[in-house]
């Protein structure tokens, strides 16, 4: 996907959360990776390039369309993309499948067959037609976080913007999410995702941008990024994150 990101600035109240980024990602990345400290503006930088937030500054441009600032074409912009956050919010009235189902029909506008079809195929290609019929409270934290990324994805985004996805499970719950995304990214799939599974990241991502108190400190090919750090600052975070 080729990425555009000019000078992107965002400030809450007296906090630069994203602070004069600018990038410029060639059409051969698919998978490109968000990593930095907490707090160091890569929710906010995934939100702005998801178009769920508005830039004070700067501007990003998707395949050479540059993104709307104007809130009636940035939710169409959003609709075209999938997110998935941390937390799963599943709706936890619904069943796994009625919370596939539910976007297809209330925001993209298919028909309760159309839906009920597309979310199926999702869910066995998931591996969780076990656990189509139940309702959050009845599955693991790894299940329902598939289930999210199967309604993340149902409607075959543009781009998937996937915000730490593992960061509230366990770790081998962990691992059945992760084997899932890096499935979608064998299969094509044009993935943003923030993370500190830094394995994940360097495995599975094209391109990796590092963030630090809301500036691109360093950027460049995954393998790269990994093994020879240029910056301190990624160096010593390499250090600390990699330490245990
Ligand atoms: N909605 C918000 N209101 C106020 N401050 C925010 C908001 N969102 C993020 N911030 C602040 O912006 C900075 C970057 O946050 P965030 O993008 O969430 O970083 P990260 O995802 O790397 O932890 C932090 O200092 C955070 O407290
Ligand atoms: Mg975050």
């Amino acid at each position: 996907m080729s990425i555009k990101v000019e000078n992107l600035t965002r400030v809450y109240g007296t906090t630069r959360a994203v602070d004069g980024v600018s990038m410029s990602l060639s059409d051969e990345v698919q998978v490109l990776a968000l990593i930095g400290p907490s707090g160091s503006g890569k929710s906010t930088l995934l939100r702005l390039l998801g178009g769920l937030e508005v830039p004070d500054k700067g501007s990003v441009s998707i395949d050479g369309e540059a993104v709307s600032k104007s809130e009636s074409e940035l939710r169409s912009y959003r609709r075209k993309n999938g997110f998935l956050f941390q937390s799963f919010n599943l709706f936890p009235h619904l069943t796994a499948m009625e919370n596939v189902v539910l976007p297809l029909t209330a925001v993209h506008g298919w028909t309760g067959d159309e839906a009920r079809a597309r979310a199926l195929d999702v869910i066995r290609r998931f591996n969780l037609e076990h656990h189509s019929e139940k309702k959050p409270g009845q599955l693991s934290g790894g299940q329902q976080q598939r289930i999210a990324l199967a309604r993340a994805m149902a409607h075959d985004p543009k781009l998937l913007l996937l915000d730490e996805p593992t960061s509230a499970l366990d770790p081998e719950m962990k691992a059945e999410v992760l084997d899932l995304v890096e499935e979608l990214c064998q299969a094509g799939q044009r993935i943003v995702l923030s993370t500190h599974e830094m394995g994940f990241a360097r495995q599975s991502a094209d391109y990796v941008v590092f963030l630090a108190e809301g500036r691109a400190v360093e950027s460049g090919k995954a393998d790269q990024l990994f093994e020879n750090p240029k910056t301190a600052e990624v160096k010593s975070f390499l250090a600390r994150v990699m330490k245990w």
